[in-house]
């Protein structure tokens, strides 16, 4: 049952959706003023699609193959998520890149989560174990997450908020992984949070908290 007065929330996903459980435990928990009205995942095989069913979300698939091209992909996710009246649109490792038309249809706001500290190891083709790759071959000593608003341009949009993690000499591309995952899970739920109260305010670049 939907309720006046919260923040519709719709998901993209198209894994795991760990990200995508830890919003919906804080959504449960009351700590977020909104409340997940769908979940959109780009593969009918993603584990996501379990987890939604099993707290009773609505879910849609839409396959990137059904599609002509990407367009017509951007296309049928704004149409589904403006059919759920979707007001603020979460990408929860969701592994397809939307093209201009999508931001033309969709007029609600999109946050990321991406697995490092942007504007650093992002851009197309920087998706999930691949990051990791790049960070420990880069020497970096710190990692960590960000989540941010979604723009045209991939990996740039404004920055809500972030969180380091050491990189140790002796990480590899999966224990850097799930440091990064357990910061992910906490930053996200926050930023949902703060925007379904109404307190972040966007000027160019970056994104300040009200009150
Ligand atoms: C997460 O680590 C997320 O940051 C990453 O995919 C993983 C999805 O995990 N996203 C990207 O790399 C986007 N560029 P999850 O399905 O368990 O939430």
């Amino acid at each position: 049952m939907t309720r006046p007065g919260l923040i519709r929330i719709g998901a993209l996903v198209s894994g795991s959706g760990s990200n995508l459980q830890a919003i919906i435990d804080a959504v449960e928990s009351g700590r977020v003023n909104g409340e997940l009205v769908v979940v959109i995942s780009s593969n009918s095989k993603a584990y996501a699609l379990e987890r939604s069913r099993n707290h009773g979300i609505p879910t849609e698939v839409v396959l990137y193959e059904d599609c002509s091209d990407r367009s017509s992909f951007s296309r049928t996710i704004a149409e589904t998520l403006k059919r759920y009246r979707v007001d603020l649109a979460c990408l929860a490792g969701f592994t397809r890149i939307l093209d201009p038309l999508f931001f033309e249809l969709f007029h609600g706001d999109v946050m990321n989560i991406h697995p490092a500290l942007l504007p650093a190891f992002g851009g197309k083709g920087m998706y999930g174990r691949r990051v990791h790759e790049a960070v420990i071959q880069s020497g970096a000593r710190f990692s960590g997450a960000t989540v941010h608003f979604v723009t045209e341009e991939c990996d740039v949009g404004p920055i809500i908020i972030q969180d380091v993690v050491p990189v140790d000499d002796d990480d590899s591309p999966d224990t850097l992984a799930a440091k990064v995952l357990q910061v992910e899970h906490a930053i996200y739920p926050k930023a949902v949070e703060l925007y379904c109260a109404g307190v972040l305010e966007v000027d160019g670049m970056r994104v300040r908290r009200r009150g």
